[in-house]
């Protein structure tokens, strides 16, 4: 009747897959804890590292749970904690670890009736009730672990993508709070043709890539000419921070969901550790407080 669980942070878009690729991390995560109570509805007792609301329709968690329990007519009701392990608007899905870590905790209490694709859709409300939208890639990325790609949203399609080895994440987190809301509305509505061929053609490259254990062709396809030239002037020192990535070695860097946290992908600890290296003081001297890690795709 009582249950403790991790929810992992996660990387959405991977530069190239925007809305459609994204990855979990163990580094970094929510701890969130459920308990079976007699009296039915929804209840948040205690949220520690944010600054979140604890109205159940305005909360991320709280609403899927409560859409989660009405679905299934349940006869009891599940008080929840949350412990913050990272911040929202930080860009490594704040929101979706805490929605797609309710959906999980409240399916243990509900026999695991609904599937992971179900969860996923649960949780994705959860999103909308957070930011407005129901995006997919952080939340299917919580949900399934290690990489997915969201082939579609209608019908609502994860697949789950192999994960070489030795990739390790590389992210820093500078301080300043970017709202997904904010972030899509510098969003080109109309891209050439010629780009649209660049950019599917690297998501085919990256995906390949990961099947083939291809280090290489993972670096060369992590590469984005739509999203990125429009975010990266809302991050500040984003070229300096991503160009020192690359020199000490990443496969690529970029902007990691909708910012401001950078993150590179890498090959193997040793790569991974000149890079966290590398980068980790980027900040300094600037007035931008930064935090940096080192993470496996899990
Ligand atoms: N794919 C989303 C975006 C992730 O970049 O806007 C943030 O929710």
């Amino acid at each position: 009747n009582y249950l403790k669980i991790f929810s992992p942070a996660t990387v959405a878009n991977v530069s190239c897959g925007f809305d459609s690729l994204g990855f979990a991390v163990d580094a970094v995560g929510d701890e969130m804890t459920f308990t079976k109570t007699a009296e039915k509805g929804v209840k948040i007792t205690e949220i520690t590292g944010a600054n979140l609301p604890y109205e159940i329709d305005k909360n991320a968690a709280g609403a899927v749970v409560q859409k989660m329990l009405l679905e299934a007519n349940a006869d009891f009701g599940i008080s929840m904690t949350i412990h913050k392990g990272f911040s929202p608007g930080s860009g490594l899905g704040s929101s979706a670890a805490s929605a797609a870590g309710a959906a999980f905790g409240a399916n243990q209490f509900l026999e695991n009736r609904f599937s992971e694709l179900e969860l996923t859709k649960f949780a994705m409300f959860g999103e909308e009730v957070a930011c407005g939208s129901q995006i997919a890639d952080n939340v299917a990325a919580a949900t399934y672990g290690g990489f997915i790609l969201v082939r579609s949203y209608h019908p609502l399609e994860i697949i789950k993508l192999p994960v070489p080895n030795e990739l390790r994440l590389v992210a820093i987190h500078p301080q300043i709070e970017i709202k997904t809301k904010d972030a899509r509305e510098v969003l080109p509505t109309k891209i050439p043709l010629k780009d649209a061929v660049t950019q599917w053609a690297n998501v085919g490259g990256l995906i390949a890539g990961l099947y083939s254990e291809n280090y290489e062709l993972i670096g060369h396809s992590l590469v984005d000419i739509i999203v990125e030239p429009a975010r990266k002037n809302l991050i500040p020192y984003f070229d300096v921070v991503k160009q020192n990535a690359i020199n000490a070695g990443a496969l690529g860097a970029g902007i990691s969901g909708s910012g401001p946290t950078i993150f590179a992908l890498c090959k193997g600890d040793e790569t991974a550790q000149k890079v966290f290296d590398a980068i980790k003081n980027n900040y300094k001297n600037t007035g931008i407080e930064a935090t940096a890690f080192i993470s496996k795709v899990n």
